[in-house]
């Protein structure tokens, strides 16, 4: 059996949101639809359940970052409520600024870094009441405090930075097929809110860069794989091209190189746009078959996710393949997981996309890091908590964490540095 040794100084980590795991955020647009939903009849919900006291990782940090610690990992992906920093336009909540002071200086004094985002999905309730996202010039104005704040408050513990999570999701699940809030449907307010995330990440690209010139800022960018349903049928492939240039390209596209156009037609010159970007996250987890116009997620033979979501490390593969050929600048992926209640299903797909990004390594490609997602179980949005990506099982009744196997066999690749490269 050979095995595949990692560079020396490859970042491993675990990744984590505020929103999903922190609990009782109820400043945030998230919890005022929560609220909204719960007294619609059944049918009508659209999520499944209320956020709630999540994984009380507000007060528990210290159990979770134990076993990230356990772990074994070397750098820790979390992110900061807006919400709870900026309670509303005009006031903070210097207490809850304290408080991600002692999480991230809890980070620093177990020798791992930190990798944080500004923006994971949610916005204060003050800022959704304004419009949220539509509302470009209201949104960019306080979204550019935010960020001064806290890269100016939080700035020395923090080693990678995130402006924005998963632009384009955002964007897709909040105003394409409306799953998210504020649950729109509008392919034109679509480009507009891709746009206004863009400019949310330039800014607060200058922000961080100007108090921490040396300190890398990325964006973690959900690598959205598709792929024709059927390969010889001509509309299908026609369609995977525009799906994945609507979904995945023109933003690419856009923060690589500060242009933001369709089918190569410039559409518009974000000025100063150009190399406000240090390093590409990946978020990875599967692909999506494309039949006529209609995404489908598995086809009969496909190993599937409880997500419905099919194993395809071939997808990760690609990704980065276009990567190496399109940017020149590091990769870390920055989330890649599992939702299973199987623990040898688990370990069957980290080994399989781990194998993918050796190999690519092997091949030239500049990957710095990986990032699992995620240390815990957590919300998982519209899903609830019926999805289980964590490394360390949560028993939501007592709270009680505990590392799963999968866990286990993650932590000796991370001390041995090294995979089996056979299955
Ligand atoms: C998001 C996470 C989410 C994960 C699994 C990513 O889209 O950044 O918040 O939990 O995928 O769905």
């Amino acid at each position: 059996m050979s095995n595949y040794y990692f560079p020396k100084g490859f970042l491993w980590g675990t990744a984590s949101s505020s929103y999903q795991t922190e609990g009782n955020n109820q400043n945030s647009d998230w919890y005022i639809e929560e609220q909204l939903d719960g007294m619609k009849p059944g049918p009508e919900r659209r999520l499944n359940g209320p956020c709630g006291i999540a994984c009380d990782h507000w007060n528990r940090y210290r159990e979770d970052y134990d076993c990230a610690e356990e772990l074994g990992v070397n750098i820790h992906r979390t992110s900061i409520e807006w919400s709870r920093i900026f309670i509303e336009e005009d006031q903070t909540d210097k207490t809850a600024l304290e408080h991600y002071k002692q999480m991230l200086m809890n980070l620093n004094a177990r020798g791992i870094k930190v990798m944080l985002c500004l923006h994971h999905f949610t916005i204060p309730r003050w800022v959704y009441e304004k419009g949220g996202l539509e509302n470009r010039n209201y949104i960019l104005e306080h979204f550019k405090r935010y960020a001064q704040l806290i890269v100016r408050e939080l700035g020395e513990f923090v080693d990678y930075w995130l402006p924005v999570n998963e632009p384009n999701i955002i964007a897709i699940n909040g105003y394409f097929s409306g799953l998210f809030p504020p649950y729109r449907k509008k392919p034109l307010q679509y480009f507009k809110v891709l746009k206004t995330i863009l400019q949310m990440h330039l800014a607060a690209y200058d922000i961080i860069k100007n108090d921490y010139p040396e300190r890398p800022v990325g964006v973690s960018f959900a690598f959205l794989h598709f792929q024709p349903f059927n390969h010889k049928n001509p509309i299908d492939r026609i369609s995977t091209k525009i799906t994945d240039r609507l979904m995945n390209l023109i933003l690419l596209e856009g923060i690589n190189g500060g242009r933001f156009h369709f089918f190569h037609r410039k559409h518009m010159n974000l000025r100063g746009g150009k190399q406000k970007l240090d390093f590409m996250g990946v978020n990875y987890y599967s692909t999506r078959y494309i039949k006529g116009m209609h995404p489908i997620k598995s086809k009969s033979g496909d190993i599937v996710t409880d997500m419905g979501w099919i194993h395809y490390p071939k997808g990760l593969e690609d990704v980065l393949q276009y990567l190496h050929r399109n940017f020149s600048i590091p990769i870390m992926i920055t989330e890649n997981g599992v939702p299973t209640g199987n623990e040898s299903e688990r370990i069957k797909y980290i080994h399989e996309h781990l194998r993918v990004i050796a190999q690519a390594i092997e091949n030239g490609v500049d990957i710095r890091g990986y990032m699992h997602w995620s240390l815990t179980d957590n919300f998982e949005w519209d899903m609830g908590y019926s999805m289980r990506f964590g490394l360390v099982h949560i028993d939501y009744k007592t709270q009680q964490r505990t590392i799963k196997e999968g866990g286990r066999w993650l932590a000796k690749i991370i001390r041995e540095n090294s995979i089996a490269l056979d299955p």
